[in-house]
Protein backbone atom coordinates (compact mmCIF):
# COMPACT_ATOMS: atom_id res chain seq x y z
CA UNK A 1 0.00 0.00 0.00
CA UNK A 2 1.10 3.45 -1.26
CA UNK A 3 1.23 6.00 1.66
CA UNK A 4 1.74 9.72 1.80
CA UNK A 5 2.04 12.19 4.95
CA UNK A 6 1.07 15.71 3.91
CA UNK A 7 0.69 19.05 6.02
CA UNK A 8 -2.79 19.55 6.79
CA UNK A 9 -4.43 21.22 3.93
CA UNK A 10 -6.56 24.50 4.29
CA UNK A 11 -9.57 25.26 1.30
CA UNK A 12 -9.04 28.77 0.35
CA UNK A 13 -13.00 28.68 -0.98
CA UNK A 14 -16.09 27.12 0.56
CA UNK A 15 -19.94 27.89 0.44
CA UNK A 16 -21.47 26.73 4.37
CA UNK A 17 -24.78 27.87 3.26
CA UNK A 18 -27.16 28.12 6.65
CA UNK A 19 -29.21 26.76 9.07
CA UNK A 20 -29.55 22.74 8.50
CA UNK A 21 -27.77 22.84 5.49
CA UNK A 22 -24.73 24.22 7.42
CA UNK A 23 -25.07 21.27 10.03
CA UNK A 24 -25.32 18.94 7.35
CA UNK A 25 -21.80 20.05 5.45
CA UNK A 26 -19.26 21.96 8.04
CA UNK A 27 -18.25 18.63 9.21
CA UNK A 28 -17.74 17.38 5.72
CA UNK A 29 -14.76 20.12 5.54
CA UNK A 30 -13.56 20.07 8.91
CA UNK A 31 -12.89 16.51 9.06
CA UNK A 32 -9.50 17.29 6.81
CA UNK A 33 -9.08 20.77 6.75
CA UNK A 34 -7.32 23.19 9.14
CA UNK A 35 -9.15 26.30 7.80
CA UNK A 36 -11.51 27.43 5.10
CA UNK A 37 -12.55 31.15 3.40
CA UNK A 38 -16.06 31.07 3.68
CA UNK A 39 -18.11 33.00 0.83
CA UNK A 40 -20.64 35.52 1.86
CA UNK A 41 -23.61 34.53 -0.67
CA UNK A 42 -26.20 34.16 1.62
CA UNK A 43 -29.40 35.51 1.10
CA UNK A 44 -29.21 38.17 2.18
CA UNK A 45 -25.56 38.11 1.70
CA UNK A 46 -23.09 38.93 4.49
CA UNK A 47 -22.39 43.19 4.05
CA UNK A 48 -20.38 43.87 6.92
CA UNK A 49 -18.24 43.18 10.22
CA UNK A 50 -21.55 42.26 12.50
CA UNK A 51 -22.94 39.95 9.99
CA UNK A 52 -19.65 38.03 9.62
CA UNK A 53 -18.96 37.67 13.06
CA UNK A 54 -22.22 36.23 14.01
CA UNK A 55 -22.35 33.67 10.70
CA UNK A 56 -19.09 32.64 11.99
CA UNK A 57 -20.78 31.70 15.14
CA UNK A 58 -23.36 29.61 13.71
CA UNK A 59 -20.31 28.21 11.79
CA UNK A 60 -18.50 27.50 14.98
CA UNK A 61 -21.54 25.89 16.37
CA UNK A 62 -21.35 23.07 13.82
CA UNK A 63 -18.13 22.30 13.82
CA UNK A 64 -17.65 18.51 15.53
CA UNK A 65 -15.19 18.85 19.16
CA UNK A 66 -12.87 16.14 17.85
CA UNK A 67 -12.02 18.95 14.88
CA UNK A 68 -9.65 21.84 15.12
CA UNK A 69 -11.25 24.09 12.49
CA UNK A 70 -10.76 28.00 11.82
CA UNK A 71 -13.96 29.83 9.57
CA UNK A 72 -11.52 33.15 7.83
CA UNK A 73 -14.70 35.14 7.35
CA UNK A 74 -15.31 37.49 3.99
CA UNK A 75 -17.50 40.19 3.48
CA UNK A 76 -19.92 40.39 -0.12
CA UNK A 77 -18.52 43.94 -1.36
CA UNK A 78 -21.40 46.26 -3.29
CA UNK A 79 -21.17 49.36 -4.21
CA UNK A 80 -22.21 51.00 -0.93
CA UNK A 81 -19.92 49.14 1.17
CA UNK A 82 -18.41 51.28 3.35
CA UNK A 83 -14.43 51.86 2.97
CA UNK A 84 -13.64 52.94 7.12
CA UNK A 85 -16.40 50.27 8.19
CA UNK A 86 -14.35 47.32 6.07
CA UNK A 87 -11.06 48.66 7.43
CA UNK A 88 -11.76 47.87 10.79
CA UNK A 89 -13.36 45.13 10.33
CA UNK A 90 -10.23 43.55 8.77
CA UNK A 91 -8.42 45.53 11.46
CA UNK A 92 -9.92 44.36 14.03
CA UNK A 93 -9.81 40.70 12.74
CA UNK A 94 -13.71 40.06 11.93
CA UNK A 95 -13.43 39.39 8.72
CA UNK A 96 -10.32 38.30 6.56
CA UNK A 97 -10.96 39.15 2.89
CA UNK A 98 -13.57 40.32 0.92
CA UNK A 99 -15.70 39.33 -2.17
CA UNK A 100 -16.23 40.33 -5.27
CA UNK A 101 -19.11 39.53 -7.32
CA UNK A 102 -19.86 40.93 -10.59
CA UNK A 103 -24.13 41.55 -10.02
CA UNK A 104 -25.67 38.68 -11.33
CA UNK A 105 -22.68 36.22 -12.15
CA UNK A 106 -23.96 33.57 -9.78
CA UNK A 107 -25.41 32.12 -6.68
CA UNK A 108 -26.85 34.96 -4.68
CA UNK A 109 -24.64 37.71 -6.43
CA UNK A 110 -27.84 40.23 -7.44
CA UNK A 111 -26.36 42.73 -4.70
CA UNK A 112 -22.99 42.28 -6.50
CA UNK A 113 -20.83 44.66 -8.21
CA UNK A 114 -22.25 46.74 -11.51
CA UNK A 115 -19.67 49.11 -12.33
CA UNK A 116 -15.81 48.64 -11.12
CA UNK A 117 -14.85 52.25 -10.79
CA UNK A 118 -17.79 52.78 -7.83
CA UNK A 119 -15.56 50.55 -5.78
CA UNK A 120 -11.68 51.43 -6.59
CA UNK A 121 -11.74 53.60 -3.38
CA UNK A 122 -12.35 50.59 -1.42
CA UNK A 123 -9.78 48.62 -3.07
CA UNK A 124 -7.56 51.21 -3.17
CA UNK A 125 -7.30 51.14 0.91
CA UNK A 126 -7.66 47.43 0.74
CA UNK A 127 -4.43 47.37 -0.98
CA UNK A 128 -2.79 49.90 1.78
CA UNK A 129 -3.79 47.49 4.81
CA UNK A 130 -3.13 43.81 2.64
CA UNK A 131 -6.73 43.06 2.43
CA UNK A 132 -7.21 40.50 0.26
CA UNK A 133 -9.66 40.45 -2.70
CA UNK A 134 -11.39 37.80 -3.74
CA UNK A 135 -13.49 37.66 -7.44
CA UNK A 136 -15.65 36.01 -8.86
CA UNK A 137 -14.03 36.73 -12.66
CA UNK A 138 -16.67 36.62 -15.13
CA UNK A 139 -18.36 38.92 -17.17
CA UNK A 140 -22.55 39.14 -17.02
CA UNK A 141 -23.03 40.39 -20.46
CA UNK A 142 -25.33 38.42 -22.30
CA UNK A 143 -24.30 38.90 -25.67
CA UNK A 144 -20.97 37.80 -24.64
CA UNK A 145 -20.71 33.85 -25.02
CA UNK A 146 -21.23 32.36 -21.96
CA UNK A 147 -18.03 30.10 -22.61
CA UNK A 148 -15.90 33.34 -23.13
CA UNK A 149 -16.69 35.32 -19.92
CA UNK A 150 -14.13 34.52 -17.74
CA UNK A 151 -11.50 35.80 -20.69
CA UNK A 152 -13.47 38.68 -21.30
CA UNK A 153 -13.80 39.93 -17.79
CA UNK A 154 -9.73 39.63 -17.62
CA UNK A 155 -9.95 41.86 -20.23
CA UNK A 156 -12.16 44.08 -19.12
CA UNK A 157 -12.28 44.45 -15.71
CA UNK A 158 -9.19 42.63 -13.87
CA UNK A 159 -6.08 43.77 -15.91
CA UNK A 160 -7.38 47.33 -15.10
CA UNK A 161 -8.06 46.70 -11.18
CA UNK A 162 -4.08 44.90 -11.22
CA UNK A 163 -2.83 47.59 -12.95
CA UNK A 164 -4.57 50.50 -10.76
CA UNK A 165 -3.43 48.63 -7.78
CA UNK A 166 -0.18 46.45 -8.38
CA UNK A 167 -0.57 46.55 -4.30
CA UNK A 168 -3.46 44.95 -3.90
CA UNK A 169 -3.22 41.33 -3.04
CA UNK A 170 -6.10 39.81 -5.41
CA UNK A 171 -7.25 35.60 -5.91
CA UNK A 172 -8.71 35.32 -9.36
CA UNK A 173 -11.55 32.32 -7.89
CA UNK A 174 -11.78 28.71 -9.32
CA UNK A 175 -9.84 29.57 -12.88
CA UNK A 176 -11.17 27.46 -16.07
CA UNK A 177 -9.45 28.90 -18.81
CA UNK A 178 -6.10 28.78 -20.14
CA UNK A 179 -6.24 32.51 -20.66
CA UNK A 180 -6.78 32.96 -16.94
CA UNK A 181 -3.86 30.80 -15.87
CA UNK A 182 -1.83 32.62 -18.53
CA UNK A 183 -2.42 36.04 -17.03
CA UNK A 184 -2.18 34.79 -13.33
CA UNK A 185 1.45 32.66 -14.20
CA UNK A 186 2.59 36.59 -15.75
CA UNK A 187 0.62 38.89 -13.47
CA UNK A 188 2.29 41.04 -10.72
CA UNK A 189 3.20 38.82 -7.66
CA UNK A 190 0.16 39.96 -5.47
CA UNK A 191 -2.21 38.05 -8.07
CA UNK A 192 -2.73 34.24 -8.10
CA UNK A 193 -6.00 31.79 -8.45
CA UNK A 194 -7.36 29.50 -6.54
CA UNK A 195 -8.41 26.21 -9.01
CA UNK A 196 -11.72 23.44 -7.62
CA UNK A 197 -11.53 19.74 -8.20
CA UNK A 198 -13.89 19.54 -10.46
CA UNK A 199 -12.75 21.62 -12.78
CA UNK A 200 -9.20 19.71 -12.74
CA UNK A 201 -11.64 16.89 -12.86
CA UNK A 202 -13.87 17.41 -15.58
CA UNK A 203 -14.50 19.23 -19.07
CA UNK A 204 -18.02 20.48 -20.93
CA UNK A 205 -18.78 17.19 -22.27
CA UNK A 206 -19.51 15.92 -18.51
CA UNK A 207 -22.46 18.63 -18.87
CA UNK A 208 -24.12 16.09 -21.44
CA UNK A 209 -23.40 12.31 -21.27
CA UNK A 210 -26.01 10.73 -22.73
CA UNK A 211 -28.36 13.49 -21.59
CA UNK A 212 -28.41 16.81 -19.15
CA UNK A 213 -26.62 16.52 -16.10
CA UNK A 214 -27.57 19.18 -13.60
CA UNK A 215 -25.12 17.89 -11.33
CA UNK A 216 -22.26 18.88 -13.31
CA UNK A 217 -23.53 22.28 -13.55
CA UNK A 218 -21.25 25.12 -11.64
CA UNK A 219 -20.37 28.45 -12.74
CA UNK A 220 -17.68 29.34 -14.24
CA UNK A 221 -18.97 26.77 -15.85
CA UNK A 222 -16.98 23.34 -17.52
CA UNK A 223 -15.03 24.14 -20.17
CA UNK A 224 -13.05 22.65 -23.15
CA UNK A 225 -10.64 19.74 -22.75
CA UNK A 226 -7.80 21.98 -23.54
CA UNK A 227 -8.65 24.32 -21.08
CA UNK A 228 -9.25 21.62 -18.49
CA UNK A 229 -5.28 20.13 -19.38
CA UNK A 230 -3.78 23.54 -18.73
CA UNK A 231 -5.62 23.76 -15.51
CA UNK A 232 -4.15 20.21 -14.07
CA UNK A 233 -0.60 21.52 -15.69
CA UNK A 234 -0.79 24.67 -13.36
CA UNK A 235 -2.30 22.83 -10.39
CA UNK A 236 0.84 19.79 -10.69
CA UNK A 237 3.19 22.35 -11.04
CA UNK A 238 4.14 23.59 -7.70
CA UNK A 239 3.83 27.26 -8.93
CA UNK A 240 2.67 28.95 -5.75
CA UNK A 241 0.23 31.32 -7.76
CA UNK A 242 -2.20 28.27 -7.89
CA UNK A 243 -3.70 26.62 -4.81
CA UNK A 244 -7.14 24.99 -3.73
CA UNK A 245 -10.04 26.06 -3.34
CA UNK A 246 -12.77 23.96 -3.81
CA UNK A 247 -15.89 25.85 -3.93
CA UNK A 248 -17.83 23.50 -2.61
CA UNK A 249 -21.13 25.24 -2.71
CA UNK A 250 -24.32 22.49 -1.63
CA UNK A 251 -27.99 23.00 -3.26
CA UNK A 252 -30.47 20.34 -2.58
CA UNK A 253 -31.24 17.74 -5.25
CA UNK A 254 -34.46 19.14 -5.79
CA UNK A 255 -33.04 22.54 -6.69
CA UNK A 256 -30.31 21.28 -9.08
CA UNK A 257 -32.52 18.67 -10.72
CA UNK A 258 -35.00 21.43 -11.73
CA UNK A 259 -36.35 23.48 -14.86
CA UNK A 260 -33.91 26.20 -13.80
CA UNK A 261 -31.61 24.42 -11.59
CA UNK A 262 -28.65 26.12 -9.22
CA UNK A 263 -25.66 26.24 -10.04
CA UNK A 264 -22.54 24.44 -7.78
CA UNK A 265 -21.05 21.47 -6.86
CA UNK A 266 -20.43 19.99 -3.28
CA UNK A 267 -17.20 17.96 -3.39
CA UNK A 268 -16.34 18.67 0.21
CA UNK A 269 -16.37 14.67 1.12
CA UNK A 270 -13.94 13.24 -1.09
CA UNK A 271 -12.15 16.57 -2.73
CA UNK A 272 -8.56 15.23 -1.18
CA UNK A 273 -9.13 11.92 -2.41
CA UNK A 274 -9.86 12.76 -5.74
CA UNK A 275 -7.33 15.60 -6.01
CA UNK A 276 -4.63 12.87 -4.60
CA UNK A 277 -5.45 10.53 -7.47
CA UNK A 278 -5.38 13.33 -9.86
CA UNK A 279 -2.24 14.11 -9.22
CA UNK A 280 -1.17 10.45 -9.04
CA UNK A 281 -2.39 10.14 -12.26
CA UNK A 282 -0.07 13.05 -13.56
CA UNK A 283 3.00 11.53 -11.65
CA UNK A 284 3.27 14.66 -9.68
CA UNK A 285 1.90 13.36 -5.97
CA UNK A 286 5.15 15.15 -4.66
CA UNK A 287 3.59 18.48 -5.37
CA UNK A 288 0.40 18.16 -4.11
CA UNK A 289 1.15 19.43 -0.69
CA UNK A 290 2.23 22.62 -2.08
CA UNK A 291 -0.83 23.03 -4.27
CA UNK A 292 -3.35 22.06 -0.99
CA UNK A 293 -1.22 23.13 1.80
CA UNK A 294 1.49 25.29 1.23
CA UNK A 295 0.96 27.86 -1.91
CA UNK A 296 -2.33 29.57 -0.49
CA UNK A 297 -0.66 30.12 3.07
CA UNK A 298 2.10 32.32 1.27
CA UNK A 299 -0.20 34.08 -0.59
CA UNK A 300 -2.27 34.84 2.05
CA UNK A 301 0.74 35.22 4.41
CA UNK A 302 -0.61 33.03 6.83
CA UNK A 303 1.89 30.08 8.53
CA UNK A 304 1.22 26.54 6.89
CA UNK A 305 -0.32 23.86 9.59
CA UNK A 306 1.51 22.03 12.33
CA UNK A 307 -0.56 19.40 12.09
CA UNK A 308 -0.54 16.21 9.19
CA UNK A 309 -2.34 13.95 7.46
CA UNK A 310 -1.70 10.64 5.62
CA UNK A 311 -2.91 9.63 2.40
CA UNK A 312 -3.09 5.58 1.37
CA UNK A 313 -3.70 4.26 -2.00
CA UNK A 314 -5.78 0.79 -1.72
CA UNK A 315 -5.90 -1.91 -4.34
CA UNK A 316 -9.71 -1.33 -4.48
CA UNK A 317 -11.30 1.95 -5.66
CA UNK A 318 -12.86 4.10 -3.07
CA UNK A 319 -16.61 3.45 -2.63
CA UNK A 320 -18.20 7.37 -3.11
CA UNK A 321 -21.41 7.71 -0.68
CA UNK A 322 -24.19 9.29 -3.23
CA UNK A 323 -25.68 11.84 -0.86
CA UNK A 324 -25.52 13.68 2.05
CA UNK A 325 -28.96 14.06 4.03
CA UNK A 326 -30.35 16.97 5.52
CA UNK A 327 -33.76 15.28 6.94
CA UNK A 328 -35.68 14.02 4.46
CA UNK A 329 -33.52 16.61 1.64
CA UNK A 330 -30.58 15.51 0.32
CA UNK A 331 -27.57 17.10 -1.40
CA UNK A 332 -25.53 15.45 -4.35
CA UNK A 333 -21.70 14.12 -3.07
CA UNK A 334 -19.32 15.02 -6.32
CA UNK A 335 -17.93 11.77 -7.88
CA UNK A 336 -15.49 12.34 -10.61
CA UNK A 337 -15.76 9.99 -13.88
CA UNK A 338 -12.29 8.19 -13.00
CA UNK A 339 -11.85 5.92 -10.33
CA UNK A 340 -9.96 7.28 -7.12
CA UNK A 341 -7.93 4.80 -5.14
CA UNK A 342 -6.70 7.09 -2.60
CA UNK A 343 -8.34 7.92 0.87
CA UNK A 344 -7.46 10.08 3.98
CA UNK A 345 -5.87 7.51 6.74
CA UNK A 346 -6.17 9.45 10.14
O1 LIG B 1 -21.12 26.94 -9.07
C1 LIG B 1 -21.14 27.87 -8.27
N1 LIG B 1 -21.87 27.82 -7.15
N2 LIG B 1 -20.42 28.93 -8.54
C2 LIG B 1 -20.49 30.03 -7.81
O2 LIG B 1 -19.85 30.97 -8.13
C3 LIG B 1 -21.42 30.10 -6.64
C4 LIG B 1 -21.72 28.80 -6.13
C5 LIG B 1 -22.89 28.79 -5.18
O3 LIG B 1 -22.96 29.64 -4.29
O4 LIG B 1 -23.74 27.91 -5.33
ZN1 LIG C 1 -17.98 29.86 -4.86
Amino acid sequence: MEKIEIIRPDDWHVHFRDNGILKAVVPETTRHFARSIVMPNLLPPILNAKQAIEYKKRIENAIPQSDNFEPLMTVYLTEKTSKNDLKDAYNNGAVFAVKLYPAGATTNSDSGVKNITKIMPVLEMMAKIGMPLLIHGEVTDPNIDIFDREKVFIEQNLDFICKQLPELKITLEHITTTDATEYVKEGNKNLAASITPHHLALNRNALFVGGIRPHNYCLPLLKGESHRKTLVDAAVSGNPKFFLGTDTAPHLTKNKESSCGCAGIFNATYCLSILAQLFDNENSLSNLEKFISINGTYHYNLKVNNEKITMVKKAEALLFRKYLYIGKQRIEIFKPDFPVFWSIAN
